[in-house]
């Protein structure tokens, strides 16, 4: 079963092409890493498949959901956090997520408030809801982030380099969360990462890309048949220079 299908998607800028006849699929239950050197495209990729800018040429599909022809109902299945989430430092993450609850239409108004302590419990932040952001280490926000994209029951979480600045303790929270996640709750994950052994040690796919253009994509258990004993990243610093 196919959550995203990416289907010749180019994206320009003037006369520079910023991500080039791009295709690759993730299946239901893949944790896939998004992978590529800075200025890659990997950003530029992500903000069209959450619907924040149109590609020039291609189709993209979420849950069989194309994203400009049906752009409510494919939206509506993935949860996201796109650069850093932006709550409001002077309210509580309760409060904050209040808020952003009622853009999801399909939750009746009842459940606005169970559906937000749920959340808030999935990512481990009910004792401190009441707080104010502002209050939050660098880590407790991006678990906000998390609490956020989960309100509308999503069946893709897509994160773009959710580990930036996050401690060595921050960073094994956030990978228990997205395993849990997935794992118990069957939701699957793209998830942009410079640190390759991070994404080494939770994805089930990789999806690498140089210059707008896709390099390899392929599942961990492909990964390994070519790549042996070889890290990913040393394969990803030899694939860039090549
Ligand atoms: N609106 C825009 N207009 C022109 N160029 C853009 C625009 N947005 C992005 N770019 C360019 O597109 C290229 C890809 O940028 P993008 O942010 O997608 O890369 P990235 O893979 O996310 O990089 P990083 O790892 O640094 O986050 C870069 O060269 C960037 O300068
Ligand atoms: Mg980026």
């Amino acid at each position: 079963m196919k959550v995203l299908e990416i289907e010749h998607i180019t994206k320009k800028a003037g006369r520079r092409t910023l991500v080039d006849d791009m295709s690759f699929d993730i299946l239901q239950g893949d944790v896939c890493g998004f992978v590529g050197p800075n200025g890659a495209g990997k950003t530029t990729l992500i903000r069209m498949i959450t619907g924040l800018i149109r590609p020039e040429d291609g189709n993209i599909r979420i849950e069989g959901f194309d994203v400009q022809r049906d752009r409510m109902k494919a939206l509506a299945q993935v949860g996201a956090i796109v650069e850093s989430p932006i709550f409001f430092p002077y309210m509580s993450g309760q409060d904050n997520l209040l808020n952003l609850v009622k853009l999801h239409a399909n939750i009746p108004k009842e459940q606005r408030a169970p559906r937000v302590d749920e959340v808030l419990r999935i990512v481990g932040l009910e004792a401190r809801g009441k707080d104010k952001v502002k209050t939050y280490s660098l880590g407790m926000k991006q678990r906000l982030g998390i609490a956020q994209a989960l309100l509308g029951n999503p069946k893709l979480i897509i994160l773009d380099e959710p580990a930036n600045g996050l401690d060595p303790m921050g960073i094994r929270e956030l990978r228990n969360l997205i395993l849990e996640l997935n794992a118990k709750h069957g939701i699957t994950f793209f998830v942009s990462s410079h640190l390759l052994d991070e994404l080494q040690r939770i994805c089930s796919r990789f999806v690498i890309i140089k210059e707008g253009k896709l390099v390899w994509q392929g599942t961990q258990e492909q990964w390994q048949q070519i790549a042996g004993s070889i890290s990913l990243e040393d394969h990803f610093v030899e694939m860039m220079t090549s």
